[in-house]
């Protein structure tokens, strides 16, 4: 009978050698959970193409952040829709927004979560778009000025990072000098640095309210048809001082990931972004997968493609099941342990 020289199956033989051989761990400690925070009082109005995802008021946004730091999520990214919009998205650096009473609140409530604040315009202004209008182009320069008052107003409420997500030229340099001559040399950039013009934010964009009223965003985010620039990008931005780089979206772009983490040598985030999400949630709600399994199976392709943190919308979900997964897994591992030693000739 035909003998194989090599028998790659022992290694899978058993739940306890496979987890010795393992090669990428997804944790909750990998996560970012991002929270949309909304004007009012005890708002949680579900976004209904993100099942399980929700609009809060901030006191009910500080009551979902502890949950997540309580399932040993180490941070949240704070978005919002602010009171009023106008042509320059002004209520973006108010200090009385949703999103700046909300990371305050954060911060007085559990200081030790990281809180990013995304820095963008396009839920403030009135056209929808990340920047200040000059006819209908976005005027880059002019843009950068406002982003970095938005910046340092995130800063001054209390966010240990911001997230520029604009892709404007230039901003990384800028905000970093901004936040720095207001004291805040200790505050970091996590830089949306390859974020392609993608149809993947739709249901983001009806939850946020931030879908630009003309046009589209490709004369600020990427072509999803190129790589060399998503490199280019990257090299600015770190040139700039921004100290994570992000690719956006995340799953049909895992081949960025992967160049990227082999490019440099900084935190590489990627955001697993809104459709992703509501492909999953669709699918899982008409019983045609196995949602636990798809989320972790895809939050670990992510992981082994590159990426040091995982922006994500099943953060709560997926901790609360690697925490279930880690308790039986020790236990097979210890039930493995006693075989051995009580039946040695088993
Ligand atoms: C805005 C912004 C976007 C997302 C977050 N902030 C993308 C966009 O509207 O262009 C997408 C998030 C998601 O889809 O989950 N700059
Ligand atoms: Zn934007």
């Amino acid at each position: 009978m035909f003998k194989p020289k090599s028998r790659p199956r022992r290694m899978r033989i058993s739940e306890g050698i496979r987890s010795m051989v393992r090669e990428i761990s997804l944790s909750a400690k990998d996560f970012v959970y991002p929270i949309i925070v909304v004007p009012g009082e005890h708002v949680k109005k579900e976004i209904p193409s993100m099942p399980n995802c929700y609009q809060l008021s901030v006191e009910n946004a500080v009551a979902l952040a502890k949950k997540a730091y309580e399932l040993g999520i180490p941070s949240v990214e704070i978005f919002g829709i602010p009171e009023y919009k106008d042509a320059i998205g002004s209520s973006a650096w108010d200090m009385n927004s949703p999103v700046q009473r909300a990371i305050k609140g954060i911060k007085e409530t559990i200081p030790k979560l990281v809180i990013i604040a995304d820095t963008c315009l396009c839920q403030y202004t009135t056209h929808g778009h990340c920047g200040k209008l000059c006819g209908e182009y976005v005027d880059n320069d002019a843009t950068i000025e406002l982003l970095c008052k938005v910046a340092v107003s995130q800063a001054a409420a209390g966010a240990d990072m911001v997230a520029p997500a604009d892709m404007m030229d230039g901003r990384i340099g800028e905000i970093r000098d901004a936040l720095d001559k207001a004291g805040y040399i200790n505050v970091s950039i996590m830089s949306y640095s390859v974020k392609y013009a993608s149809a993947y934010y739709g249901p983001f964009r009806d939850a946020a309210d931030s879908a630009p009223q003309f046009g589209d965003r490709s004369t600020y985010q990427m072509d999803p048809a190129n790589v060399r620039e998503a490199i280019k990008e990257v090299n600015l931005d770190i040139a700039e001082g921004a100290d994570i780089i992000m690719v956006k979206p995340a799953l049909s772009y895992l081949d960025i990931v992967r160049q990227v983490r082999d490019t440099i040598d900084y935190p590489v985030a990627v955001y697993n972004v809104s459709g992703e999400y509501a492909m999953i949630k669709a699918a899982a709600a008409n019983g045609w997968i196995d949602e636990k399994r798809i989320v972790l199976e895809t939050l670990t392709s992510m992981k082994r493609a590159g990426a040091d943190i995982i922006i994500t919308y099943h953060a709560l979900d997926a901790a609360k099941w690697l925490k279930d997964l880690d308790m039986r897994t020790s236990c097979v591992n210890f039930c493995t342990f006693l075989h051995a030693r009580l039946l040695p000739t088993y």
